[in-house]
């Protein structure tokens, strides 16, 4: 689970960024209204980030453009195969009215180790981050300024050669769009409840859990749906032999009675960097911390025992949120809730938003 922190692009040039100013842009007007109580994932800013790569250009024609729809060939690969993969990182508003990212390398990492796995070229890191520093200078009136508002970035890339033969795309195309986020969640860090998913898995052995794609989020849409019909905020998957992966769009953490955090670890599961982050703050403060496959059983024995004594999720879209129910087909569990996952959330978010010294060096300013 350790993240390495070195960035082996070093000394890369920067790329030249054409920048082309959205002549329809929303007033300051309009803005305010959207930034006021933003959601998630509905609005979006007046720019994005586009990159060509081909394989005889390599990565080529950097821009910042109005956002807009994008044209594709109907033959296009990612259209009928799901070449494609993505990340997920906010910016965040400084008291000072600086705005600053959190981990972007670690971000462009994981982009690599989808990319290889996703058999698409990989994005230099310090272009992965000069991305979001462009994006963002240009639509930095768009990061909010709110109690637990952010700026939402999604960087993508996918396969847009024409060609219907199966094989990796010779033409690929990476942009960075933008989405003014308040929490994920309806309730806020209410405690969240979670359906099992007893039928139906989201990643194998040897498949693509690991790595950020759509085709993993595809298919965790009808278990999702299943969670909905149940009443529960969200899905949590096993692997073949039993074991806790991780729930459609977070990681999962457990708190022992001693206070040794638990999460599952093994190569179906995307490495989370709020929870890598959230775990280090744990070590910080003398936790033990502990990666290896877990039980649906130890979960549930450990709950009833007292042994667990707290179980949380975390991601940048929900960032640590308690896990207050498991439902299943023949069973309720009540979780123990405690206030460790609550301190954790405030101490990472102080943080981000500038409220608490950056011991670890994680922040890196976008502005500037
Ligand atoms: N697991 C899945 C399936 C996710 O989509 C996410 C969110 O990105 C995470 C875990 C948590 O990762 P991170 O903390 O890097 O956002
Ligand atoms: C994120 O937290 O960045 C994710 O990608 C989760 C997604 C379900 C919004």
């Amino acid at each position: 689970m350790t993240l390495l922190d070195t960035d082996p692009d070093q000394g890369l040039a920067p790329l030249e960024f054409a920048v082309t100013r959205n002549l329809a842009a929303r007033g300051a007007a309009e803005r305010e209204q959207i930034l006021e109580n933003p959601g998630f994932g509905t609005a979006f800013t007046d720019h994005m980030v586009d990159i060509c790569w081909s394989m005889r250009g390599g990565w080529h024609r950097p821009r910042v453009q109005p956002y807009g729809p994008i044209s594709l060939d109907p033959a296009a690969a990612v259209l009928h195969y799901g070449q494609e993969i993505f990340e997920g990182i906010k910016a965040y508003r400084h008291a000072d009215g600086s705005i600053h990212t959190f981990r972007p390398d670690q971000n462009g990492r994981r982009l690599q180790r989808s990319a290889r796995r996703l058999a698409l070229p990989e994005l230099p890191v310090s272009y992965f981050v000069q991305s979001l520093r462009e994006l963002v200078k240009v639509d930095a009136a768009w990061v909010p300024s709110g109690a637990d508002q952010s700026l939402y970035l999604r960087p993508f890339m996918f396969a847009k050669e024409a060609f219907l033969g199966v094989r990796p795309a010779q033409k690929v195309a990476y942009y960075v769009i933008a989405s003014p986020a308040g929490a994920y969640f309806k309730g806020g860090v209410q405690p969240v409840s979670i359906w099992l998913s007893e039928d139906y898995s989201r990643a194998g052995k040897g498949g693509t859990g690991a790595a950020k794609t759509g085709g993993n989020y595809a298919a965790s849409l009808l278990p999702q749906s299943e969670a909905y019909e149940n009443e529960c905020d969200q899905v949590v998957f096993l692997d073949q032999d039993g074991n806790v992966e991780e729930l459609g769009g977070m990681n999962i953490v457990f708190v022992k009675k001693d206070g040794t955090l638990v999460t599952p670890q093994s190569d179906s599961i995307l490495e989370g960097i709020t929870r890598d982050s959230i775990l280090q703050l744990a070590v910080d403060r003398g936790h033990k911390v502990e990666g290896r496959p877990v039980s649906l059983a130890e979960w549930r024995d450990g709950v009833a025992s007292g042994d667990i004594v707290e179980v949380f999720a975390c991601g940048t879209a929900a960032v640590v949120t308690p896990i207050g129910q498991l439902k299943g087909k023949n069973f309720f569990d009540e979780q123990p809730t405690g206030s460790l996952a609550l301190s954790l959330r405030e101490e990472l978010t102080d943080i981000q938003y500038g409220r608490r010294e950056d011991t670890h060096n994680w922040l890196v300013r976008l502005d500037a």
